[in-house]
């Protein structure tokens, strides 16, 4: 490998509108001014281990229309390889739509398009990619079956996976064995493990612990947002691995894409050779610094930005 970074996954247009608060049922507002900017999981995580000086290749599908060329320019301008973005034709680049609260809380609804067609035939011509990456990115908003091939042939050619949890679905066990190191909200790792997402965080991770070992689950990370985040980096039962790791306190503008950003500098300094407590309170300051800012993509720090946020926040 060359330390590449792959990322299988999801492109989206983001259509933004900002409210102070959501409507409820059947309630019409208005809100600000529409804005249509780069997203998606997939493309997400490239961007912002992209931005940050990683050495990142994409496998994903757009439309051939001009949201497909705005996703393509964004990932593109982060350095990242999208000669096995796919553009297709008669289907139309994904979409989210997004509204954003005066908290920066958001509600997404997604609708997939080309996304919902990314298959194996484009997984087989990226056969090169697979053959170089040292970690494989993968999230939920691409076909499940595409999710698992993905995994088995990163694992085949000796990559590490990661896997973000995310849009929350039931995934087969064959997914979660061949993960490395598994990325969860504390919600999702309710879901996941059946229990409250008090019961995730309390004493400092223990009953995850065992409910991520009783599942076969050795390394993962379970994100509280401001809260921080827990590591669990080994196998033991009594939750003597679980490691906190704090969020820089930041005032949220907008959080769409902060775990997204988590992933992706995850992702960076894992494949620079960190140790997973380490990559993970980089990527917990990637994340908060997302959340200073409007947007996904538009949100994500470059060195000397990060840098800069580290001097007045770390
Ligand atoms: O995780 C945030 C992303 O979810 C947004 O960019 C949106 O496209 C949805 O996919
Ligand atoms: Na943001």
């Amino acid at each position: 490998t060359d330390g590449l970074i792959l990322v299988v996954g999801s492109l989206n247009a983001d259509l933004v509108v900002q409210t102070a608060r959501f409507p409820q049922p059947g309630e019409t507002l208005t809100g600000s001014e529409l804005r249509v900017i780069p997203g998606g999981k997939g493309a997400n995580q490239a961007v912002a281990a992209g931005r940050l000086g990683g050495n990142v290749a994409m496998v994903g599908a757009l439309g051939a229309d001009a949201n497909g060329a705005l996703l393509r320019d964004s990932v593109e301008a982060s350095g990242v390889d999208t000669a096995h973005v796919a553009s297709l034709d008669g289907v139309a680049t994904g979409t989210a739509v997004i509204t954003v609260d005066g908290a920066g809380e958001n509600t997404i609804i997604v609708s997939p398009g080309a996304n919902g067609k990314l298959g194996i035939a484009e997984l087989d011509a990226a056969a090169e990619l697979f053959e170089r990456a040292a970690i494989l990115c993968l999230s939920l908003e691409v076909e499940l079956d595409v999710v698992l091939e993905a995994a088995r042939r990163a694992r085949a050619a000796g990559a590490r996976v990661l896997l973000n949890l995310s849009p929350y679905g039931p995934v087969p066990d064959e997914l979660l064995g061949l993960t490395n190191i598994l990325l969860i909200n504390e919600h999702e790792a309710a879901d996941l493990l059946g229990l409250t997402p008090e019961q995730v965080l309390a004493e400092g991770g223990k009953h995850t612990r065992a409910a991520l070992t009783e599942r076969g689950i050795p390394r993962a990370v379970v994100t509280a947002g401001a809260a921080g985040s827990i590591v669990f980096d080994g196998a033991t039962r009594d939750g003597a691995d679980a490691v906190p790791v704090a969020s820089p306190k930041v005032t949220a503008v907008d959080t769409t894409g902060c775990g997204d950003a988590f992933m992706g500098s995850l992702a960076l300094r894992l494949a620079a050779g960190d140790h997973l407590a380490v990559a993970a309170g980089y990527a917990a300051t990637v994340g908060s610094f997302a959340a200073t800012r409007a947007g996904a993509q538009a949100s994500y720090p470059t060195p000397e930005e990060l840098a800069a946020f580290l001097a007045t926040h770390g």
